[in-house]
């Protein structure tokens, strides 16, 4: 397989649940005020999914708008990476749920844990997979229904977080630019700062955990907001010179939307104006993993990133992890829309739908033939029955 030099971002897109939930809201459910949650945090409203909508249905909307800024076919993606703590299931994996509902019939594809850093790991994984050859164009997601992850009556977290999906489509070209550098850490000995305590294998669902309430998101706000002034400016500077660029060269910096204090901070010590950062955190809240892509997809929208813009793209978050990315903006020629290619793919989607259901059918029929039963037994009595 060809290995290209180049990891493009030739597409992307984003999916918002339409329900807004707003600071006074807020003040009914908890003891709280719009005036302390903006002046701390510098949110304003966040987006909650409704009943219907799920961290794959975000994406998949996310990742079809993605496919279409690019006009590629889903039958071209080769991988697919969901960035999320929050997925469908613990398996099988939200990738698979995209890969289906996409019809994307050539690709791999696994989800990725790194909480709000999730993008930004996500995309370096990604694009390495493009620089090695192992894949030519990969389907790049951040989702998260964090509203089902909240505790409600918690003021301390449950006025941070929102919900949505971003997904970029990255794909190999010989033509300089793309995903320049990466940077990727953790520091696992502050991983109880921001957890989810039950629901894996440590401590799994039972009548007491959901009790005390342990599936819920719980945080030492202090410690993160301290960890986070620390890191981002760090991290930034870092990744800037593994990119063999100046601060100077950088067009604008897309922040993990946590808390716009956290961005003044990090604005302040590298003595950057705040204009350089890119802040949509006022409308949805904190998305953890989706952030950055949601913001990045925004930001290119108000023409706050033009082609051949440096920009940064920085997270931080549970684990604890973070991680900062350089990318050149979409060197490559971006194709005119096609309404034909439109309706193709959402006529794909329908089949993709159609193809999925007759497969499962197809299984079902299987596992009745005698042969397909006899394989399942190995031709001989099963070792259990075997023994008494
Ligand atoms: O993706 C990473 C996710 N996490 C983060 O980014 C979180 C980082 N941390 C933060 O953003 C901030 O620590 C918070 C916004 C969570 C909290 O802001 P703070 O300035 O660190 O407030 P605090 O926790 O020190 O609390 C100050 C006061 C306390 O009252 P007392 O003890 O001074 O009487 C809290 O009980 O504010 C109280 N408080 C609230 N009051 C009104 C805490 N939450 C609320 C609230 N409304 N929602």
């Amino acid at each position: 397989m060809p290995t290209e030099r180049y990891a493009h971002i030739i597409g992307w897109g984003m999916a918002l649940p339409e329900r807004v939930l707003t600071n006074d809201d807020l003040a009914r459910m908890v003891d709280t005020t719009d005036e302390w949650i903006a002046s701390r945090t510098g949110i304003r409203e966040r987006r909650v999914a409704g009943p219907k909508e799920t961290t794959g249905s975000m994406a998949i909307e996310a990742a079809q708008a993605a496919l279409d800024n690019a006009d590629i076919e889903p039958e071209d993606i080769d991988l697919i990476i969901v960035a999320t703590s929050t997925p469908e299931n613990i398996f099988p994996s939200t990738a698979c749920l995209i890969q289906d509902a996409l019809g994307a019939v050539n690709a791999g594809g696994f989800d990725l844990s790194a909480a709000c850093s999730g993008f930004v790991y996500a995309l370096s994984t990604g694009a390495n997979a493009v620089l090695s050859g192992a894949a030519k164009t990969v389907l790049v997601v951040g989702a998260e229904t964090m509203s089902r992850v909240v505790n409600w009556k918690d003021r301390g977290t449950c006025i941070l977080f929102g919900d949505g999906a971003g997904a970029f489509i990255l794909q190999g070209s010989e033509t300089p630019g793309g995903v320049l550098s990466s940077i990727l850490r953790a520091d696992g000995s502050g991983g109880s700062s921001l957890e989810i305590p039950a629901g894996g294998s440590r401590l799994p669902a039972s009548i007491d955990t959901v009790r005390d309430n342990l599936h819920s998101i719980r945080m030492d706000g202090k410690e993160v907001y301290r960890f986070a002034t620390r890191v981002m400016a760090s991290v930034t500077q870092e990744v800037v010179q593994t990119a063999g660029l100046q601060l100077s060269d950088i067009a604008l910096i897309v922040p993990h939307q946590a808390n716009k204090r956290i961005i003044e901070s990090a604005a302040r010590s590298l003595g950057l104006p705040e204009e350089k950062f890119f802040m949509n955190l006022d409308r949805y809240g904190n998305t953890s993993a989706a952030s950055i892509p949601i913001a990045v997809c925004e930001a290119v929208g108000q023409g706050r990133i033009r082609p051949n813009d440096n920009i940064v793209v920085v997270g931080f978050g549970g684990g604890l992890t973070w991680g900062a990315t350089v990318i050149k903006w979409d060197v490559t020629e971006k194709p005119e829309f096609s309404r034909w290619h439109y309706l193709g793919r959402r006529t794909r989607y329908v089949l993709a739908g159609l193809r999925s259901i007759a497969r499962r059918g197809l299984r079902r029929v299987e596992s009745l033939l005698p042969a397909s039963r006899a394989a399942a037994e190995g031709g001989e009595e099963p070792p259990y029955r075997k023994q008494n």
